[in-house]
Formats: C-alpha cells, structure tokens, sequence
C-alpha cells in the first residue's frame, strides 16, 4: 500500500523564511578555530586568515545567517578582547569548553568579515551572564553606530571606518542554565533592561531575541512571553535529538537499531514542541509577529572516542541526514511562526554539514541534506497532507514518511522526502492538484546508503552522496515513487 500525498499547488501555506537554514558556530572545539579560522599566514589557502574551502562550501548551500560567539561561550565573552592587533589580544582560558587557551585571534572583524564573505547575515549572541548592560550597549555602538562616538572612533582605530549592518542580536543564551541560571521572571526582568540598551543607529534596525525555553519549559515560554514580548522581536528555542540519557547519549556510528528508531522519534517531537510553545506565544502575541527561532538544534552524540570531551567532535551518518530532512520539513510546516534555525553547529561540533582535518576536508551527509532542500529557501509552502505508514519497532510506531512541498518564485514546485525506515523501502503516490497544466516533468536527487552507520571520512569523502533519482513514473499530475529505505529525496515537479 502506497502513502498517499496530496500537494495543492494554489493553496499557500506561507512562505519558508530562509533564515530556517541558518547555522551557528561557537568558540567550542575545532569550530573556529582550524574549522573556520587557519589565521592569514597558515599553509591552508585562506583570505584575511579564513579557510577559502569552507567559505566555498557553505556558500554553495547559500548559508543565509550565522550565529556566533556562542552558545554557552557568549555569555562569558567580552568583546573588547578580541578586537585590536591581535598579537596583543588577550589569552584566555575558554572555561566552558576544554579549558584550551583562547587567543581571541577572531573576534568581532573576523566574523562579520566572514559574514561578508558568506554574503550572509550576521547573528550576534550578546552576554547577559556575566557582561554589563553597557559592555552590551557598546558592543552594538562599535558594530552599527556611523557617527562621533566612542566605540565609533575605536572601530575606525581598528581599521574599518563604516559600520556593519547587523540586524539579528540575542540578548543573552540559555540564561536558564550556562547563562546565569535564572529563573525566568528574573531574566525577563533583565531580558527588559538589557533591550532597552540594545540601540538603532540611522538605518540599522536590531532583531532583539529574547532567551527561550529549554525544550519543553512551557513555564519559561510563558513568563517571558507575558513579561516582555511587547519588547522583542524574536524568543529562541533549544532542542537538541539525543537518543539516549544525558550522561549516555549513544554513539555517532555503530549504533543499534533502537538507537535509531529512538533517533527519529525524538527528531519528530520538535513538531510537538513547536506546536505546544506556539499556542502559548498565541495566548500574548495572535497575530504572530513575535518569531519563534530555534537557534540551537540537531544530534547530540558521545565524543568520538579519543577526542577531547569538551570539543563535542562527532562523526555524521545517514541517520544524521535524516534528522536534518525530518525537523526542516518540520519547521516548513510552521513557517508562520519558525523564523530562524540554526543547526548546531556548523564546523565540527555536533551535527555539523563539514568536518575538517588540518588541510583536509569532508562534507558530511547533513550537508548533503541542506544542498538538496535549498530549493525551499524563501519559497511559498504548499498545503500538503499525508496519509503515511507506520514505522513500528518493538512497541512503537511512528510515520514512515515526512514530506514538505514548496513552489519557488519561478513556479518550479519541490517535494523533500524522507524515509525513516532503514530497513524498508516504501511507496509514495503524490496527487498534484490545482495545477496550471495537465502533466508534469520530474526530476529528482536522492541521498541514501547501503548501512545505516555510512559516513564519510576524509579517506573515503564520498560514501554518502546525491545521486540522481529515477524511481518514478508519472501519469497526468500524479506521480509514484519508491523510496529507498532510510532516504532523502527531493523531486523537482515543473507543470507543462
Ligand atoms: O552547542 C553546544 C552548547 O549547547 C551551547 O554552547 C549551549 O548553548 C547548549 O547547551
């Protein structure tokens, strides 16, 4: 029996904000430091210090907004140190993550530099924790402030004489634990005081994020949303998909086959945690203009064995591809309130889409994953309906298929598919209706494996890849397609 899948070509359901395909990248690990930052003399080839493989590779995925500096690190950085000539930069120790010395070579330049080179936008984490209202308020004064002022003359000091525009700044990360363990209506007290410092200087417009919950605190929603959501633009969410406990996660690779149903389960809860946090949002903001941005999400796995516990270096596999195909699909589906996500994170850390090793380079199946659906980036969601099979293990079932469909601006309509089975194919039927044509041409790209551990490595980069996708037959506006077990496929539906 086939899932059945109906698209409606002429019923918008909103339109996908890019920004859901943003990224984040944490002073943590190998992420900036060797992952994106080699510094301008290292043999790597690089611009102004930043490796040019990397730029090219998420330029290739259209990275739209990056966050940085952290995570748990934001709220123990002081922008002052990691601006000037950075031979005297401050060292430091980086408490929260190893313990290693940071050097503050890539600081506030650096990264809007790369922002620049990404042709993205910048999404700055301010320090609530352990910084000052005015540390805060200087901070946005050096980056966006054209005029006489102090941090103004200190910015040209240090070489760049027109301000950047940034545009998305979080007033705080997780203050309900690494951020200052808070309660919430203390932070929304702070989160108020804070904001207010948080300035528009001439044309430059801030997007202020207010710290949201942890997963399913509805009480933190709630609270925030009633104290303060008159004065943000914006409340973030974490999720992370662990498939196990948090003292044992489970591994990257050579994992069971529990840990992998278990895996799809909790990547499919981030529907129900967006639903429950929406209707609270609801409750204080009807009409929706308070975004909800998950700016921390994806696998969280045990370290590969042998690494540094705190640079939370994982490998990524085909279960991980589908974890990103599943919770994007998601966030399509409540585009009316999902502004922003951004996978943690982007370079070697957790569910990154490129790993690097000296030199070298690799681009990991969840990469894959964000090339394949960058056709949705800013298109109009379809309304779309399932009638899936279930994919039971021991007790347990969930759907077997997630689907998302989308038309872009040149009428060109995607369909992204994921099989969560890994050890059974399925058959999908797709009805298009409301179609300008009578027929359809179709193409398609499909990413899946032969193991449900696959990954690339550096010595074998191409085990998990894209192919092209010819399982389908078309008749009139429907077509069938066998998916291959554990699979993400996007088709390309042009009606003639
Ligand atoms: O992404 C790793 C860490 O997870 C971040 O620093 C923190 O915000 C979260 O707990």
């Amino acid at each position: 029996m086939a899932n059945r899948i109906t698209i409606n070509a002429d019923l918008a359901a909103g339109t996908i904000n890019r920004n859901i395909y943003g990224h984040f990248s944490e002073h943590l690990g190998r992420c900036i430091y060797e992952g994106i930052w080699v510094g301008e003399d290292s043999p790597i080839p690089n611009t102004n210090g930043i490796r040019n493989d990397v730029v090219a590779a998420l330029k290739n995925i259209k990275i739209p907004v990056l966050r940085w500096p952290g995570g748990c690190f934001a709220d123990e950085y002081h922008w002052k140190d990691g601006i000037g000539p950075r031979e005297s930069r401050k060292r430091m120790i980086n408490t929260h993550w190893g313990g290693v010395v940071e050097n503050n070579h890539f600081g506030t330049h650096e990264f809007l530099m790369l922002c620049e080179m990404l042709d993205c936008e910048p999404y700055i984490s301010g320090n609530v924790g352990s910084g000052t209202v005015q540390e805060m308020s200087e901070w946005v004064e050096y980056m966006t402030f054209d005029g006489v002022s102090p941090m103004a003359e200190l910015r040209k000091e240090n070489g760049r004489e027109k301000p950047w525009n940034v545009k998305y700044f979080g007033v705080g990360n997780e203050n309900w634990g690494c951020g200052g363990n808070m309660r919430p209506e203390y932070y929304a007290d702070e989160y108020r005081r804070y904001q207010t410092y948080v300035r528009n200087y001439g044309e430059n417009k801030i997007h202020k994020i207010a710290c949201g919950p942890n997963v399913d605190d509805y009480r933190w929603m709630d609270v925030l949303m009633r104290e303060a959501h008159r004065m943000m633009d914006s409340i973030s969410l974490h999720y992370y998909t662990i498939p196990g406990e948090w003292a044992d996660k489970g591994a990257a690779t050579g994992f069971s086959e529990d840990e992998w149903f278990m895996t799809m389960k909790k990547a499919l809860w981030m529907d129900e945690l967006i639903k429950r946090h929406s209707t609270i949002m609801d409750k204080y903001d009807p009409n929706k203009r308070v975004g909800l941005i998950v700016d921390e999400w994806g696998t969280w796995f045990d370290v590969e064995p042998g690494t540094n516990p705190g640079f939370l270096y994982q490998q990524n596999t085909i279960r991980d591809a589908l974890v990103a195909g599943v919770t994007l699909n998601i966030f399509h589906d409540h585009c009316d309130r999902v502004q922003m996500a951004n996978i943690a994170q982007v370079i070697n850390v957790l569910q990154s889409v490129i790993l690097t090793e000296g030199e070298k380079m690799v681009l990991t199946p969840t990469y894959h994953v964000f090339d394949m659906y960058k056709v949705h980036q800013d298109a109009t969601l379809l309304t779309t309906s399932i009638d899936s099979q279930e994919y039971a293990h021991n007790d347990q079932k969930i759907p077997q298929v997630s689907v998302s469909a989308s038309k872009d601006a040149e009428g060109r309509i995607h369909v992204s598919l994921c099989n969560l089975d890994n050890q059974s194919g399925t058959d999908v039927e797709i009805d298009l209706r409301g179609l300008a044509g009578a027929g359809l041409k179709v193409t398609g790209t499909e990413l899946t494996a032969s193991v449900k551990d696959a990954h690339n490595t550096f010595e074998q980069p191409s085990v998990v890849a894209p192919t092209a996708y010819q399982a389908f037959s078309v008749e009139g506006t429907v077509v069938k397609a066998k998916l291959s077990p554990m699979s993400v496929t996007v088709l390309e539906l042009i009606a003639e």
